[in-house]
């Protein structure tokens, strides 16, 4: 929980994004899966996704985005003290892609992890970050969501495959004496669900063989309709508690930006917390679901097209594998 007994205050200072630039159409998609354009709009509001090139890995997709934050922040990559990459996509196992993306970037005194709560993970990243920043721990953090997750996608599976894309979001966050930030953090789990969205294979439990390659475990695998029950329950929880804890109304927000997952699911949270259509940030036509990086690309989508102003509240909620879930209410 963060907003209380703040020691220094924290700043966004910049944001970035990247997305790579092949387009998947769904007119695409119904040339490889038993799919049509009309059953994936309506049932989800996504048209089209970007998939990264061959050449193209979450650590450099990771590393573009933090690039454009940087320099909106004009911080030199070498004044960083940590780097945070929230992805389920890893370019390895191990080491972390955090490592790889300090050395692109040449942030040479910077320490550097992964962190991994899928499509919630860019929002621990911002709590952690925040903490360590407040606490007087660090200066300068750079937190990034960078998925390539066509790289674990079914691409026979048409439950999954039309549902997904690749790109990279980032930020940076700096000691600002006086400023606001971060006001009210909710971070969630619940692991009794861990079965219904993960991807089986290449753990310890189920290492690579012949037999699991044959087998389609190293796959995302999900069960739909329960993870949308619960990610319409468990944003709009989270969303309420931080929005009492800040003292605000819904009408105080000037953008909500939900996990770009689903339309329906974003209506469905926007109808249960009370807002307008026009307060609720939306480009999933785009990108589909970038797990990780979707509501990194959907903040730098939003300030880019000068949605917010300076001294704005912001709502951003997340949710995904674990099951992991979050909400943070920012004054921008
Ligand atoms: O990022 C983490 C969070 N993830 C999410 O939030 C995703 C949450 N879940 C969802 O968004 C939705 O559950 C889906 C979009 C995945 C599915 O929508 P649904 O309304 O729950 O559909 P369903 O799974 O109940 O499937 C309905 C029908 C099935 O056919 P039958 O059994 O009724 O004959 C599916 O086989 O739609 C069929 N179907 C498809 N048809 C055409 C499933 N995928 C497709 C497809 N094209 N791509």
């Amino acid at each position: 929980m963060s907003g209380e007994n703040q020691l220094h205050g924290c700043a966004i200072t910049g944001v970035g994004s990247y997305v790579p630039e092949r387009v998947l159409t769904n007119a695409d998609l119904e040339t490889i899966v038993d799919t049509t354009d009309e059953w994936i709009t309506t049932r989800t509001g996504i048209k089209q996704r970007r998939m990264a090139a061959d050449n193209e890995f979450t650590s450099t997709m990771a590393a573009a985005a933090s690039r454009k934050a940087l320099a909106q922040a004009e911080l030199d990559p070498a004044e960083l003290d940590l780097i945070i990459v929230a992805t389920i996509t890893p370019d390895m196992p191990f080491p972390a892609t955090a490592c790889l993306v300090q050395q692109e970037l040449g942030a040479a005194k910077a320490a550097a992890f992964d962190l991994e709560a899928a499509c919630s993970g860019f929002l621990y990243a911002l709590e952690i970050a925040q903490a360590f920043i407040t606490a007087g721990v660090h200066q300068n953090i750079l937190i990034i969501g960078a998925e390539k997750l066509s790289s674990i996608i079914d691409w026979e599976d048409r439950n999954t495959c039309v549902l997904f894309g690749d790109g990279a979001g980032a930020a940076v966050l700096q000691r600002r004496d006086g400023a606001r930030g971060v006001l009210a953090t909710r971070l969630g789990s619940d692991g009794t669900k861990a079965n219904i969205l993960a991807m089986p294979g290449g753990g310890c439990c189920q290492p690579a063989t012949v037999d699991s390659v044959n087998e389609r475990i190293h796959f995302l695998k999900m069960e739909g309709k329960e993870v949308y029950k619960n990610a319409v329950t468990a944003m709009t929880a989270a969303a309420k508690e931080v929005l009492e804890r800040s003292g605000l109304g819904i009408e105080d927000i000037k953008c909500i930006i939900p996990h770009q997952a689903n339309m329906r699911i974003i209506s469905a949270i926007g109808d249960r917390l009370g807002a307008t259509e026009d307060q609720v940030f939306v480009n999933l036509q785009k990108y589909g679901n970038t797990s990780a990086a979707s509501v990194a690309v959907a903040l730098d989508e939003a300030l880019q097209q000068g949605v917010v102003q300076r001294g704005d509240k912001i709502l951003i909620i997340a949710f995904g594998a674990g099951l992991t879930w979050g909400a943070t209410v920012l004054e921008w």
